[in-house]
């Protein structure tokens, strides 16, 4: 394997065939390739500026995106980053599970920093959490003890439950208070009988007058924002806007590709958003994954790299590895292609861009995990079986690493030769060109390939 401090330049893209014959369909997917925390706030909001609305397609406030512009950080949980734009429609869209509270919430503080919030629309067909969900989700994470999942606390796998059992509310029902009600009280004896079972007393949590009270207090605020928002990403792509569909979390945490149990309840991989977004699997003509320079990991689960050292200190302190949303120190470690190499793989990722480059200037020497040894033999595909991640030992390959800051680099031939041939590397082990790569976290602080072209129109409003 080749490894000059240089970087492909990346191959043409599906997109910038159709482009050349003016037949794309600009839909992107920004999706993150390692366990969550990527900076997809980040990438999102980089990308936002040519785009006309970003779609949330699942999760709920279990997610937090941190985006810094010049001296102000805004953290984010439900509104899509796009809202920062005034040209932007931010939607949340079917695949989500809202929690009207959290984002009424964030509705305040973004109108308080003088961010106008009248074009975000929440689609008619997203979940609600409601209090017992939330109940419900610590309930089940005391029960389970050391083998609990480490959730947010969010109550989000509850509402994706009922949303499955067809027992669930949805944002439609707070604009119909009979609907609200008859599904409520069919909900609430049961969830009543659980949280009895699982030794909760919390009658708040399942309190029906003070629960149908919120639902109308929601109703009558976010009634303006409330729509179908299908049919607005479909109008919207037969217009030739450019539409960015946004995951939370990342395709580790994939509730059916990632490490179960130790997985969040819905699909942040690209195929999400045609579940949860609205869009169908051809109308996508763009995957951008993103990762970090290193890893982390939120909750439990196995974390064959993990650094528990000093090493693992510091990256944990340069780089802010604190959750947006539990403020929980999240889990620092080196690298890993096995998983990077499956979730390009699964999410079908076009480009990447790599975040927090800048974080690991000044460790002397970086590992990258090529290989597993398990039971005594080298596997180099990602077992996303915990049982045998759990037996998994790295096997790394390791670079030099570069002592110069490069907060202020903005062209890939200014990084120093050392930090060039650990991105080399990890882009050749990915399989998929590194387009952007983050040396700081300002929105300027980007390093920007020649790779992308511009869509094809816009029609703001
Ligand atoms: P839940 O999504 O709250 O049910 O949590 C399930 C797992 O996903 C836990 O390990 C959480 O720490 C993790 N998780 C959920 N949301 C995020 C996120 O936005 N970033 C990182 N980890 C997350």
């Amino acid at each position: 394997m080749a490894r000059e401090g240089t970087i492909r330049a990346p191959s043409s893209t599906r997109r910038n065939q159709l482009l050349a014959k003016g037949e794309a369909m600009p839909a992107s997917v920004i999706v993150g390739l390692q366990w969550g925390d990527e900076g997809k706030g980040k990438t999102t909001d980089f990308l936002a500026e040519q785009v006309a609305a970003v779609v949330r397609y699942q999760g709920g406030d279990n997610a937090g995106h941190t985006i810094v512009i010049g001296e102000d950080t805004f953290k984010l949980h439900l509104v899509p980053s796009g809202v920062l734009y005034g040209h932007i429609t931010p939607i949340i869209g079917p695949g989500v599970v809202v929690n009207p509270e959290t984002l009424l919430r964030e509705f305040d503080g973004l109108v308080a920093r003088g961010i106008d919030i009248s074009r975000v629309r929440v689609s008619h067909a997203a979940s609600l959490i409601l209090p017992y969900h939330i109940a419900l989700d610590k309930a089940r994470e005391t029960a389970l003890g050391g083998a609990k999942v480490g959730t947010t606390g969010r109550g989000i796998g509850p509402a994706y439950e009922d949303r499955a059992a067809r027992t669930g509310l949805r944002v439609e029902d707070l604009l119909d208070a009979a609907s609200a009600a008859s599904r409520l009280s069919r909900a609430l004896p049961e969830k009543r009988a659980l949280l009895h079972a699982l030794g909760v007393d919390d009658p708040a949590a399942t309190d029906e007058r003070a629960i149908l009270a919120q639902i109308a207090a929601w109703g009558e605020r976010l009634r303006p924002h409330i729509a179908d928002t299908n049919e607005l990403v479909q109008r919207a792509l037969g217009a030739g806007e450019h539409l960015l569909f946004e995951g939370a979390q990342g395709t580790l945490l994939d509730l059916s590709h990632g490490s179960y149990p130790y997985v969040t309840s819905s699909h942040p991989i690209a195929g999400g958003a045609t579940t949860g977004g609205g869009i169908a699997p051809l109308q996508i003509d763009e995957v951008m994954g993103v990762m970090k320079a290193y890893a982390t990991r939120v909750g439990s689960g196995p974390f064959v790299t993990e650094l528990t050292d000093a090493i693992g200190e510091r990256i944990a302190t340069t780089g802010h590895e604190v959750g947006t949303t539990t403020g929980r120190r999240r889990r620092v470690g080196w690298n890993d292609a096995l998983p990077l190499r499956y979730a390009v793989q699964l999410n079908g990722v076009s480009s990447i861009m790599l975040n927090k480059l800048d974080v690991l200037s000044g460790i002397p020497e970086i590992l990258l995990c090529v290989a597993y040894e398990i039971d005594g033999k080298r596997v180099e595909r990602w077992p996303s079986s915990t049982a045998e991640l759990s037996r998994a030992t790295p096997i790394y390959e390791r670079f030099p690493g570069w002592s110069e800051p490069i907060h202020n680099v903005r062209a890939l031939a200014d990084l120093p030769e050392n930090a060039r041939r650990y991105v080399t590397a990890l882009e050749e082990l990915a399989g998929a060109p590194i387009v952007l790569l983050s040396v700081g976290p300002e929105r300027t602080q980007t390093i920007e390939r020649a790779w992308r072209p511009m869509r094809r129109s816009v029609n703001r409003p």
